[in-house]
């Protein structure tokens, strides 16, 4: 059941419906931002058959972590947690000592979610595996507050409303599991169901108001407080999020859950160099744009008292999307910016710098006004 809904300790379990998108890399980076602002955070390994959130973080795997806590009964859950170099960041490692701990039984998540709600920290990242095994579903349902990272491709934009549907058809099965003919209802719906042929939850919540709709309220009620948010990973542009919409669309249409874009990160190079180096990106070039884009994301989760619920200033942003755009349009204006500047240093007196300093100034606030009025635009229109 959803749990985290204190404002001092937030579980933030990191998703997606398929790998290699990015979910590893963010939350190292996100967990070392939440850190350096001043905030214990733990970072959990539960990519388990695959983790490697170790190497991300520079850290040999020698170290007992989540496969040995729930296959042996000797080491307790603090025994696994590492202390970082990184300030305020501490790391509890996956399965590679004890290969095989994927398929872990509901009472080991239990007891592996209940540990984690007893630590005394301010923010835990879970590192989740990729696709929707039921553990990695338990995990992403453990916190209302589920980020979900996804690429600005066709695939993964479906892999990720995938991933939700199935994810809220889970939650459902449990809120019903005591309620007899719904209970059975949700069994057929799987039954009969391809794979990914889940109704989605407003078509199901339909069936169920006309069987209860005392209950039909309840899930409605537990599914507004379900509040996930979209990280867009190498994006290469800001007209990427384009095809977010369509994301933001079906949800909105079909999923009946609140839906928040954290965020739009470019694709960087320099993301795979610090893989390489074993040094987080934050760590290896902080000035990076990508590293500010992360940095971005650690502020917005930090500022909003009740994360998942944003600080948005709704006079000036519709939604979280439109943030995330008007954000990504800056961001490149500044890229290519710091580029133009690098070439024309070398040739320019100071005085002629300024010039072009102020010039380009001048058009990125030209950009800014231009986004400010087509947005505001865009709302005027019906
Ligand atoms: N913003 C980015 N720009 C360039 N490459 C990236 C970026 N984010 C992730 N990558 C690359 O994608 C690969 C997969 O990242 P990872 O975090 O392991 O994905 P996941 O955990 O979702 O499977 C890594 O090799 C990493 O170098
Ligand atoms: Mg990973």
């Amino acid at each position: 059941m959803i749990r985290c809904e204190s404002s001092y300790r937030k579980i933030i379990p990191i998703a997606s419906g398929k790998g290699g998108v990015g979910k590893t890399v963010l939350a190292a980076n996100l967990g070392i931002a939440l850190g350096k602002a001043g905030f214990r955070t733990i970072l959990v390994d539960l990519d388990l058959g695959g983790s490697n959130l170790h190497s991300v973080l520079g850290i040999k795997n020698k170290f007992p972590g989540i496969g040995n806590f729930i296959s042996g009964k000797t080491l307790s859950f603090k025994e696994i947690i590492l202390r970082t170099e990184y300030p305020n960041l501490f790391f509890i490692p996956g399965d590679v000592l004890v290969p095989g701990a994927a398929d872990i039984n509901y009472l080991q998540r239990k007891r592996i979610l209940d540990n984690l709600l007893k630590l005394e920290t301010d923010y835990i990242l879970l590192d989740l595996g990729s696709g929707t095994h039921s553990s990695t579903l338990d995990f992403f349902l453990s916190s209302n507050a589920g980020i979900l990272v996804a690429v600005p491709q066709v695939p993964s934009i479906l892999n990720t409303y995938s991933f939700l549907k199935n994810a809220l058809f889970r939650l459902l099965s449990r809120i019903f599991a005591k309620q007899k003919e719904i209970s059975e209802y949700l069994k057929s719906l799987q039954k009969e169901a391809q794979p990914n042929s889940i109704p989605g939850t407003g078509k199901i919540l339909q069936e169920i108001e006309r069987m209860n709709p005392e209950a039909c309220a309840t899930a409605k009620q537990i599914l507004q407080a379900f509040k996930p948010h979209l990280i867009v990973n190498m994006a290469k542009h800001p007209d990427d999020l384009a095809i977010v919409e369509s994301l933001r669309n079906l949800v909105q249409k079909n999923l009946e859950i609140p839906f928040g874009c954290l965020g739009i990160v470019f694709r960087d190079d320099q993301v795979h160099e610090s893989i390489e180096q074993m040094r987080p990106l934050l760590h290896l070039a902080p000035e990076r744009l990508v590293s500010k884009q992360i940095l971005r994301m650690a502020e917005k989760i930090l500022q909003s008292k009740n994360f998942p619920d944003l600080p948005l200033d709704l006079s000036q942003y519709k939604d979280s999307f439109e943030l995330a755009e008007i954000e990504a349009h800056y961001d490149l204006a500044e890229t290519t910016s710091t580029e133009n500047g690098k070439k024309q240093e070398e040739a320019l007196t100071p005085e002629e710098f300024l010039t072009v300093l102020t010039a380009q100034q001048k058009k990125i606030n030209e950009l800014q006004g231009t986004i400010r009025m087509l947005t505001l635009r865009g709302r005027q229109e019906p």
